[in-house]
């Protein structure tokens, strides 16, 4: 069993619960490679037994008791050449005849879209692997939620609410800027949790002029305040993404942060009418101690992996579809991201509580 990617509230209650359920069978040992795959690629394999005493109440901590890298691809695996610059080469194939030396039946990889796509071409080749979906983002396919994402809905409106107090106080309009690479699923929970003005998402681009009308309109009568919820995935109408290039070699991803405060920065040149404030939650949401639903998701989930197991139903993923735990095929889970569809319920319900996307 391997943690991959970024971290979220949850892996370690997947990891708990493969554990407990393969000791409950009899017929299984559990073992956890460090750092993704990482671990299994080393000289000297970084793999630990996963007993009763290394998984016993982790269900409750944040992070992961594995660790994990967005720099563990072993089709692209990251290697310093003699003058310090670096390159990448394919250790897929020295990966799965290590992973069969050292015994090993199935892989379990709890991971986002980057990880399954691993797991999927990792599967072409003959290994014995299934996905369970995890990211704070829920834009995985096939799976109605992926945990940790309630978690992050949950810290992204608690401070949601502190920043409504305070905007209050000081008729300030009061930016918050949240996770959401691709998909505004974050954001648009929390602005509907904390009850936002505004919110701005990466599938429905803003246009400033139709937030500005919105931001007068609260001031019309008097001194007003307003609360945006925006992910860091949202862009204008016409206009990109705010991030900078990751520097460091084998993580391919933009890394986004900043839209909040450019919002702010074109607000204030049109003159608008309040002060305004940026907060940036960050990492934060992925931090910390998941909720009990998280809890709940993410142990039905390794629970449902370990069946997969049993059953030699690889080259899939568990996926949790209309209160049921079922399984799809990791090749239709990565061929698209989940992203809020405009004709939603909830952007529809969100639309008839007066929240704005900046849009109309
Ligand atoms: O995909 C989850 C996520 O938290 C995104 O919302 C965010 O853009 C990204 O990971 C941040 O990744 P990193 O921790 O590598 O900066």
């Amino acid at each position: 069993m391997l943690t991959g990617g970024g971290d979220c509230p949850g892996l370690n209650a997947v990891i708990r619960a493969v554990s407990k359920a393969a000791r409950k069978s009899g017929k299984y040992e559990v073992w956890g490679s460090k750092q993704a795959f990482n671990g299994v690629l080393k000289d000297e394999p970084d793999i630990i037994k996963l007993t009763r005493s290394k998984t016993a109440g982790i269900h409750v901590r944040g992070g992961t008791i594995l660790k994990t890298t967005n720099k563990g691809n072993p089709l692209n695996f990251p290697v310093q050449q003699e003058d310090g610059s670096w390159t990448t080469i394919d250790r897929s194939d020295e990966l799965i005849e290590k992973i069969n030396k050292l015994g090993f039946h199935a892989v379990i990889s709890i991971g986002g879209d980057g990880s399954q796509t691993i797991s999927q071409a990792l599967y072409e080749k003959g290994l014995n692997i299934i996905g369970v979906p995890k990211t704070i983002d829920n834009d995985l396919s096939c799976t109605d939620l992926t945990f940790g994402f309630s978690t992050a809905v949950q810290i992204a409106t608690e401070s949601f609410d502190r920043l409504v107090t305070t905007a209050e106080s000081h008729h300030r309009v009061m930016i918050l800027e949240v996770m959401g690479r691709d998909a505004g699923w974050i954001a648009l929970h929390t602005a509907i949790a904390g009850g936002a003005e505004i919110c701005l998402i990466p599938e429905i681009p803003f246009d400033f002029n139709v937030i500005m009308k919105k931001i007068q309109s609260r001031y019309k009568k008097g001194r007003g305040f307003a609360n945006i919820v925006i992910a860091e995935g949202a862009k204008p109408i016409g206009g990109t993404v705010v991030g900078a290039t990751a520097k460091s070699i084998g993580d391919k991803h933009i890394k986004l942060g900043g839209i909040g405060n450019f919002l702010r920065a074109e607000l204030e040149d049109r003159n608008c009418v309040a002060q305004i404030r940026t907060t940036v939650l960050g990492h934060t949401q992925r931090g910390g101690t998941p909720i009990a639903f998280d809890r709940i998701l993410a142990t039905a989930m390794g629970v449902k992996a370990f069946e997969m197991v049993q059953n030699e139903d690889f080259g899939k993923m568990v996926a949790y579809k209309n209160y049921r735990m079922e399984t799809a095929t990791l090749k239709e889970a990565i061929s698209t991201y989940k992203v809020l569809q405009k004709d939603s319920y909830l952007i529809n319900t969100a639309r008839s509580v007066g929240i704005s996307f900046g849009d109309k």
